[in-house]
């Protein structure tokens, strides 16, 4: 070992059971070092392809492979993983890339960003560009909500297990195990043909909406909607691929980073979305419900709410109501509520009984 093998080599017991998790498949270990994790997944792998930077290292994880007789079964490659990523392909993809050296335990809560050659959420996009099925090994100080971000935020939306990786019982670091999310990457893909279909007629829509002067979105630098143009990517982390809003939609849009974490919440359920207005809350819904009903009762919310929920490849997991919650509360069932509500409408619907659970999100 060199001298940064040292204190960052995997534990052999940690590095065991992240192999036993890649039985059988072909693994890419994108930051092997002096070989700790690659000797394993070599044991139990179909083939493992080992990437580093520095030659010296490869050299050293080379020799360290051969004294433990599973060199035959690597591809050793000396590179650039970024660089490298658009030409490789395998089932899983080990990221245990530099943590910044031992001062990553003097903080409290270790972020993302805080990683090596390139943030986390870099290092995920790129490993996501060749599979979804990602481990990365961090920090056991990492910030948890912002792994939980880099799933939600996949499209499709991945699953994330945290494991605590520990030697001799004490924690030492954190495990995440990235995957697809059958069930909603399938219900995606069947209903691709359907979004299709709809984009054309809502382009049609649309134009006929921009017709009649209903303004679509307000791109002002100046005057009173400027504080609401610079949170758009806060609004809509995807505003640039075609989101779409009203005046009111401005001001009243749940922003995404609260949405996404009240979607949790309601992770496979039936979610009825009272007030979903441009559909701020209805795209998390849809990411991560079974199903999403969205109520609105200005047609053009609804609109709005569809074609952003395009944008976001979930338009066909909602079904879209033009109508008054107040009305059409009676025929809804419901296994969770949504009401993202002013307050002056809780006193009117504090009035109705629901027997289900109540979310009550006051955003105002
Ligand atoms: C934490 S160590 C990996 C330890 C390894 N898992 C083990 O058990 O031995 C991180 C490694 O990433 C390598 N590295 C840094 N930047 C890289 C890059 N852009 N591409 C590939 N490897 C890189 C470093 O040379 C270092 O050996």
């Amino acid at each position: 070992m060199d001298e940064e093998g040292w204190y960052s080599v995997t534990p052999e017991e940690i590095a065991i059971k992240q192999a036993q998790r890649c039985r059988g498949k072909v693994v890419i270990d994108c930051f092997s070092g002096v070989g700790g994790n690659t000797i394993q997944f070599a044991k139990v792998c179909s083939s493992v392809v080992a990437i580093d930077i520095d030659p010296m290292k490869t050299a050293f994880a080379m020799n360290n492979a051969k004294v433990y007789g599973v060199a035959n079964r690597i591809d050793f490659v000396t590179g650039d993983f970024m660089q490298l990523a658009p030409c490789l392909k395998g089932d899983v993809l080990f990221l245990s890339p530099p943590w910044g050296g031992p001062t990553y335990s003097k903080v409290e809560s270790y972020k993302l960003d805080m990683l090596l050659p390139r943030d986390g959420y870099s290092l995920f996009q790129t490993a996501l560009s060749i599979t979804p099925n990602i481990i990365m090994f961090l920090p056991k100080n990492v910030d948890l909500a912002q792994l939980e971000e880099l799933a939600w935020l996949s499209s499709p939306p991945l699953t994330l297990e945290i494991e605590e990786s520990c030697v001799g019982g004490e924690i030492k670091a954190i495990t995440a195990y990235f995957k697809s999310n059958p069930t909603l990457s399938s219900r995606v893909d069947s209903l691709t043909h359907e979004s299709h279909n709809m984009t054309k007629s809502m382009k049609l829509k649309k134009r006929s909406r921009l017709k009649k002067g209903i303004k679509s979105t307000i791109k002002k630098e100046n005057g009173s909607s400027h504080k609401y143009w610079i949170q758009r990517y806060d609004l809509f982390s995807r505003y640039d691929q075609g989101i779409e809003m009203d005046e009111e939609g401005w001001y009243s849009v749940t922003p995404e980073v609260i949405a996404i974490k009240q979607a949790q919440r309601c992770r496979g359920k039936v979610v009825i979305d009272c007030f979903s207005g441009v559909g701020g809350n209805t795209i998390q819904f849809a990411k991560v419900c079974s199903s999403v009903v969205a109520i609105d009762i200005d047609p053009v919310k609804v609109e709005l709410a569809m074609n952003n929920a395009m944008v976001y490849g979930v338009a066909n997991c909602v079904d879209f109501v033009i109508g008054d919650f107040i009305q059409l509360a009676p025929s809804l069932k419901v296994i969770f509520l949504l009401l993202s509500i002013s307050f002056i409408y809780i006193s009117a619907f504090l009035t109705i009984s629901f027997d289900p659970f109540v979310v009550v999100a006051l955003m105002y």
